[in-house]
């Protein structure tokens, strides 16, 4: 069975199949057309963490394709009111596929061998793969295609950034990533997504000016995600010089767009002068968050059920 935890999970040709899939529904979706690809389906929203994109757009997706989703949280008690080798398999049984937005990525692997439908990760400490997903479908359409492009991400090295980096490295697209010492990525990381594209496609640096210069695209996350509040302090901080600001996007190319994953914290990573300018790409990228995961869901689906497509 196939399951989506992380976007090691694809190779760069499932990534391209699940784009293409989630170019076409939207395009449908723009028509007038809502095919029933998920008739009658269930799928499950079990999430530890707030969320607004995520959730929405899931459940959006699903009541478009004909499904059901079913928001769980906290009560239904995963990992707490009874072993994973009793609530797993039966969640899952009632499901035919399960979203997880989790505190403990561990927790989620942990999770998989008992499960028995296909998993997507909706966020964890580690991950974020469907971020990752609308981020590239929101670069291509923005850019006619992924050819020429290049990104920045400016700021903490997290979830965000990681999914990022592994979606750059399997796509070919140039990132730069600019974090001061401690908020960087361990090498080993980098080295590896650099060998598996067999050029240096991914680099890092304390730059932050250096990182974003030339780019066609530069992006940035909160400073501090979710469950890491008691660092707040520190982390303002120590991030302070890595704000995207009018100053920083003015070294990138002359019609660089700005990304962000959202929520996002004006006077902090970002200036209001530059999220809320015309250079600002965030409303897009966050409504290609339907359209991406419709594309993941579709292929998944199939991918897992071969004669019912
Ligand atoms: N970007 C994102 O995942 O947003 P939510 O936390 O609102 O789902
Ligand atoms: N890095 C952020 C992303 C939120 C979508 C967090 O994990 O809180």
């Amino acid at each position: 069975m196939r399951h989506v935890l992380s976007l090691f999970d694809l190779t760069a040709e499932e990534i391209g199949q699940v784009l293409d899939v989630s170019v076409k529904l939207k395009a449908d979706l723009t028509a007038g057309k809502r095919e029933s690809l998920l008739d009658n389906h269930v799928i499950g929203l079990l999430f530890e963490k707030p969320s607004l994109r995520t959730r929405v757009s899931f459940e959006t997706l699903t009541a478009q394709l004909g499904g059901n989703s079913l928001m769980l949280g906290s009560d239904v008690g995963w990992g707490s009111r009874e072993p994973l080798c009793d609530f797993m398999p039966i969640l899952t049984s009632y499901l035919d596929m399960l979203v997880i937005r989790a505190k403990s990525h561990a927790l989620v692997e942990e999770s998989l061998q008992f499960t028995q439908c296909p998993v997507i990760n909706g966020l964890t400490d580690v991950s974020h793969p469907c971020q990752a997903l609308a981020d590239i479908l929101t670069v291509q359409e923005i850019a006619g295609g992924l050819n020429d492009v290049s990104i920045a991400y400016i700021g903490d090295a997290n979830n965000v950034t990681y999914s990022l980096a592994i979606i750059c490295g399997r796509l070919g697209i140039p990132l730069n990533i600019g974090a001061p010492a401690g908020y960087q990525f361990e090498s080993s990381f980098i080295e590896q997504l650099n060998a598996d594209a067999g050029k240096e496609l991914i680099r890092q640096t304390d730059d932050a000016m250096a990182a974003a210069e030339n780019v066609s695209f530069v992006y940035t996350d909160v400073w501090t995600s979710m469950g890491q509040e008691a660092e707040s302090k520190q982390r303002l901080k120590d991030l302070a010089a890595y704000q995207v600001n009018e100053k920083l996007m003015s070294v990138a190319a002359a019609d660089a767009k700005f990304l962000h994953c959202l929520p996002a914290r004006r006077g902090e990573e970002v200036t209001s002068g530059v999220i809320d300018s015309p250079a600002s790409a965030i409303i897009q990228q966050a409504n290609n968050r339907l359209h991406a995961q419709k594309g993941l869901v579709v292929w998944l689906k199939n991918q897992n059920e071969p004669n019912s497509q």
